[in-house]
């Protein structure tokens, strides 16, 4: 057996579920479920009738490459959304299809990491469990990042100390962050492009919440973009992992992509042959269409938006909350433990949110995610307004003396 198995932690939602054992939630309230980041809003039906139309492709192999219209069409989707300059990006050779970031996010530090020399994998804190899954099944140590109110819920890059950013090999960023929502501007980005060349590292940017932000005239920077305007057009040292699973609303479809240095592109496409994670043909031609289309991106925000304002406007006057500017997520403090806070919210309300530590790790400085709660407002915005005031009606209820 791979002794690293054994290194890997319990997934949150195993965690929750133990939390939840024994509590018995009242009956004249219908569950409401805010714990998990699946998008919830339909597929529209032009992706769905796509791979349908092209069901055809069963009867073929996929090559790991993926088709190069579809290599085409993230190019053009990418040079649009992030300015970049033209022709910057090689279809052929900076650009793989993968099947959902969530394996591609696991395989690249299996691909990337060498494990001679203890290698560090540096990771935001709390964060998205794969990246530490990766790390440890990488043979790497893998390293917390704090992200907290203090740096903004950011990173606090600069809490790293030389010598671990020397032992870096990879490091994982996620902007729009989950759970945090807090996006990191082109100056950051184009700092830790700078530490990369110094200290001879990947950044492996997670930019699956890019497209769901709340103002229509501020999309989030991504990396390739950062670099770009440093001048490394090459993307040296970047790679940029999108999906159509939040952009699009279609988590079942495992359809993403990665993109950027050529040099490490290439290495990936290797592994991934081996690996066998081809996309399979009507997935790559449902994507082309989805890729496409912006509309119904737009109409998508505009539903995520009208969820911020109502749960905001229930929540904050009884909660520590900021509206973040991305993702589909609220990051509130808890006036108590946030484990206890989440399974009493259960028994009290039938209302169900995870508990912040289960996404973070202890550190000398704390657990950051410690006395939070993750919300995911998934749901239909009816059903957020009513998770919302029954989340109001609960704190307000608590006895925070009775429950220290
Ligand atoms: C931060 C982050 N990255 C990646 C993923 C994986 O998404 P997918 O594999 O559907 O692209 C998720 C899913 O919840 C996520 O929250």
């Amino acid at each position: 057996m791979n002794p690293n198995l054994s290194r890997l932690q319990p997934y949150p939602f195993e965690r929750m579920a133990k939390l939840h054992a024994g509590v018995t939630p009242p009956e004249r309230l219908g569950a409401i479920r805010l714990s998990i980041g699946e998008p919830k809003h339909p597929t529209p039906g032009f992706i769905s009738e796509a791979l349908i139309e092209h069901l055809h492709g069963l009867s073929l192999y996929p090559a790991t490459r993926g088709s190069l219209q579809l290599r085409e069409t993230i190019a053009n989707w990418l040079g649009t959304r992030f300015a970049l300059p033209a022709d910057s990006l090689d279809p052929d050779r900076q650009i793989l299809p993968v099947n959902g970031t969530r394996e591609a996010l696991f395989a690249i530090a299996q691909c990337l990491i060498d494990p001679a020399n203890q290698p560090l994998i540096l990771m935001p804190n709390p964060f998205y469990q794969i990246y530490e899954g990766a790390a440890l099944l990488a043979g790497a140590e893998p390293g917390f990042i704090n992200c907290t109110a203090a740096s903004d819920y950011l990173p606090d890059f600069d809490a790293v100390s030389d010598s671990d950013w020397d032992r870096c090999q990879l490091l994982y960023v996620c902007s729009p962050g989950n759970p945090t929502g807090r996006v990191l501007d082109s100056e950051a980005l184009q700092v830790l492009i700078e530490r990369a060349e110094r200290h001879d590292f990947v950044i492996v940017s997670d930019e699956c919440y890019s497209e769901i932000y709340l103002d229509e005239a501020a999309p989030p920077p991504g990396l390739l973009q950062a670099a770009a305007a440093m001048g490394n057009e090459d993307y040296k040292r970047c790679m940029v992992f999108h999906s159509l699973s939040k952009r699009s609303n279609a988590p079942g479809l495992r359809s993403g992509f990665v993109a950027g240095d050529a040099e490490l592109i290439e290495p990936f496409f290797l592994y991934r042959t081996y690996h066998g994670s081809a996309m399979p043909p009507p997935t790559q031609d449902a994507s082309i269409r989805a890729w496409q289309d912006e509309a119904h991106v737009v109409e998508n925000r505009r539903l995520y938006r009208d969820k911020f304002a109502a749960v905001t406007d229930i929540l904050s006057p009884v909660l520590d909350l900021e509206t973040p500017p991305a993702s589909f997520y609220l990051w509130p403090r808890t006036p108590i433990d946030d484990q206890v806070f989440a399974r009493q919210l259960l028994a009290k309300q039938n209302v169900i949110v995870l508990p912040g530590s289960y996404l973070s790790r202890d550190t000398e400085n704390g657990n950051p995610g410690k006395d939070h709660i993750r919300m995911a407002l998934v749901a239909p915005l009816d059903e957020c307004i009513d998770a919302a005031q029954r989340i109001r009606t609960f704190t307000e209820q608590l006895d925070v003396q009775e429950n220290t």
